[in-house]
């Protein structure tokens, strides 16, 4: 390890029973011993706490400590992740295993920093066991305090489903109601469900705090059902698990897998990567696919261009028993060195040599895709077969980014300063406040863009009595006539001589002091339409900026167009450098008077990219003119 440049190391996140093999008996020495032998050779240790696996001594009395789905199926023991992080007596167990830990190794000095749990809400998140239907009735009773409060946020009077006290309520079932479950209740399940393991790990933190205030606490995520913006602001970092092998077919999706890290960097800022993929994974259902040779390395600088701090690859070894036995590691089953940790070496001696020079940089954005926990869930709760606001975001970021723009996700509490373009992509949920702020951004010379069926619904997830978009209509000058879903590409859209196709919805929009920027366009065949010739797109002057209402959504086949034609309208925004493949990902890390360029081939070709001029820090060259780059390679250039 030492000798590839390892200098630190994760453990501890699954090993319970070794810890505490009886109740109450603990026994940390495998662990001393290890971290010893560590930080003899220079790596130091972030512990995790174990919490997603509690051994069996702990749950073998307690059945209902179990999670249950939402058929009232109980899991078993026997894989992890199995208990409930609702339940207060196993809350009570993760508080008491935490705190030994922490108390043990408060005086250790190579134990720098914790990572909380493992992946909280990896595949299991909508429980329905007694204290998940009991914990969401006193968040409920905390919210509304009164049950008219309650009644009247979920319009309860819609099939009648009054309630007289909080004591009746249940947590709303989809799959095992004959139709559909009501949409406020649900979101406001999804808030509890958020909250509640916000809360959960915020038992961890403090007690990890109170061992020893100088650990830094992080943890790694991202999943679904958790509000991260939220969950981060207990950690002092984010940690994203990244796995492109997920979703990455050819280039363009290796490339597409940045959204990731832009995410986990709009709800924390610069954050670490607890696990890199190193190889191919796979557990009883599947099996990744081997990247080709330079990938690990080439998908663990993706990570870093977007904002990693810190780097680790799972794993160090392939495991030859459980469950992940063919989860690949750095290194095979027989701990022979090969490609993997050749490969993995290699950047660990570049990062040796360079990582002083990228830290304290963060990524450069300039146009960005806005995005938010409750609106991304009160679409769940409504989805209608449509694009959800994060599917639509990651179309126009994809887009940003093919064109070499300074791009990334922005979420709604931030501060928008710096920015120059954002999209809102069909986010339903809409209040004064964010309103307010999307009209200051406007205001100062901001280019918006707002999708189609946005600002449609209020905070309760009631669709508002206003003309959509509501709150939003006057910063875009215009309102929706009618609207309406069909199949994608069914209209037109005629821009100039622009052309584009209709997403999976159309508006006709109603100018009110916007300018028409593109018409609805009727295929004859199609007989009488409304929305012929009418707005579809328009554009408002309003202070010193742009917004623009696309009367559609989103869609891989219009995107270019759509984003193009804005872009048209903005001021001050221009390619980090000219490269016309977009397979060549390309990002700037800025800070204390550095500029990195980090260019990405993400490529099976060489590839040239032009109007690049600084020192080339891997190869320590000096770049000025043709930047080449081989197939899956990298370069980090300090601009001059
Ligand atoms: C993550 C998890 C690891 C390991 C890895 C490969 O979900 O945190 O413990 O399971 O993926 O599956």
């Amino acid at each position: 390890m030492a000798a590839a440049g390892v200098n630190v190391v994760r453990m501890g996140e699954f090993a319970w029973d070794r810890m505490e093999p009886v109740s109450g008996k603990f026994d940390f020495s495998l662990f001393d011993e290890t971290i010893e032998r560590l930080a003899a050779v220079g790596v130091k240790t972030i512990f995790c706490t174990p919490t997603a696996t509690p051994p069996r001594w702990l749950t073998a009395g307690h059945p209902d400590w179990m999670r249950i789905e939402e058929s009232g199926r109980r899991m078993q023991h026997g894989s992890r992740q199995h208990v409930c992080t609702n339940n207060e007596e196993f809350r009570a167990e993760s508080r008491r295993i935490t705190k030994a830990l922490a108390e043990h190794f408060a005086v250790n000095p190579n134990v720098i920093g914790w990572q909380t749990d493992n992946e909280l809400y990896c595949r299991f998140a909508l429980c329905y066991c007694k204290s998940c239907q009991a914990g969401f009735r006193d968040w409920l009773r905390a919210k509304y305090v009164n049950i008219e409060a309650l009644n009247k946020a979920w319009g309860a009077a819609f099939w009648s489903q009054t309630y007289r006290d909080f004591d009746q309520i249940l947590l709303p079932h989809t799959t095992t109601s004959p139709a559909s479950p009501n949409p406020s209740q649900e979101l406001d399940r999804y808030r509890y469900v958020s909250d509640s393991v916000v809360e959960f790990q915020r038992q961890q933190v403090q007690v990890l705090r109170a061992a020893r205030g100088d650990w830094f606490i992080t943890h790694n995520g991202l999943m679904g059902n958790i509000d991260y913006w939220k969950f981060t602001e207990d950690l002092d970092f984010l940690g994203a698990d990244i796995y492109p092998g997920f979703g990455a077919r050819d280039a363009a999706s290796s490339v597409a897998t940045s959204y990731g890290q832009a995410k986990a960097c709009s709800a924390g800022g610069n954050f670490i990567v607890p696990e890199q993929e190193s190889g191919p994974g796979g557990q009883k259902s599947f099996m990744l696919r081997t990247s080709q040779p330079g990938v690990m390395r080439l998908w663990a600088y993706q990570s870093i261009a977007h904002g990693a701090d810190g780097m680790m690859h799972f794993r160090w070894r392939t495991c030859r028993f459980g469950a992940e036995e063919y989860w690949c590691g750095v290194l095979d089953h027989d701990n022979v060195p090969r490609r993997r940790y050749r490969e993995f070496s290699q950047e660990g001696s570049e990062l040796k040599r360079i990582g002083h020079q990228i830290l304290g940089t963060t990524v450069d954005v300039q146009a960005a895709v806005l995005c938010e926990f409750e609106t991304d869930y009160a679409h769940e709760t409504m989805p209608h077969g449509l694009p959800s606001p994060s599917e639509q975001g990651h179309l126009a970021y994809n887009y940003l980014s093919h064109c070499h723009l300074r791009c990334g996700v922005v979420q709604t509490q931030d501060s928008f300063e710096g920015l120059k373009f954002l999209i809102v992509p069909s986010m339903c949920l809409m209040d004064q406040s964010l309103a307010d702020k999307l009209a200051m951004f406007v205001t100062g010379g901001g280019l918006l863009f707002v999708g189609g069926r946005s600002a449609i619904k209020d905070r309760d997830n009631h669709v508002i009595p206003q003309t959509p978009p509501g709150l939003l209509a006057s910063v875009v000058g215009c309102t929706v006539e009618e609207y309406g879903k069909m199949e994608p590409g069914t209209l037109g859209l005629l821009a100039g001589r622009r052309h584009m196709r209709s997403g999976p919805w159309y508006e006709i929009l109603q100018p009110r002091g916007a300018q028409v920027l593109a018409t609805w366009q009727v295929p004859s065949n199609l007989g009488p339409w409304a929305a012929a010739d009418g707005p579809a797109i328009t554009i408002n002057r309003y202070g010193e900026g742009l917004a623009m209402y696309c009367g559609t959504m989103l869609t891989q086949d219009n995107v270019a167009g759509l984003i193009d034609l804005a872009l048209e309208h903005a001021a001050g925004i221009s390619p980090l450098a000219q490269c016309p493949y977009p397979d060549v990902e390309i990002v700037r890390r800025q800070g204390q008077g550095r500029k990195l360029l980090f260019v990405l081939n993400h490529s099976r070709q060489r590839q040239t990219v032009r109007g690049v001029k600084g020192l080339e820090l891997i190869t320590d060259r000096q770049i000025d003119g043709p930047l080449e780059m081989p197939a899956f390679d990298v370069a980090i250039i300090r601009e001059s």
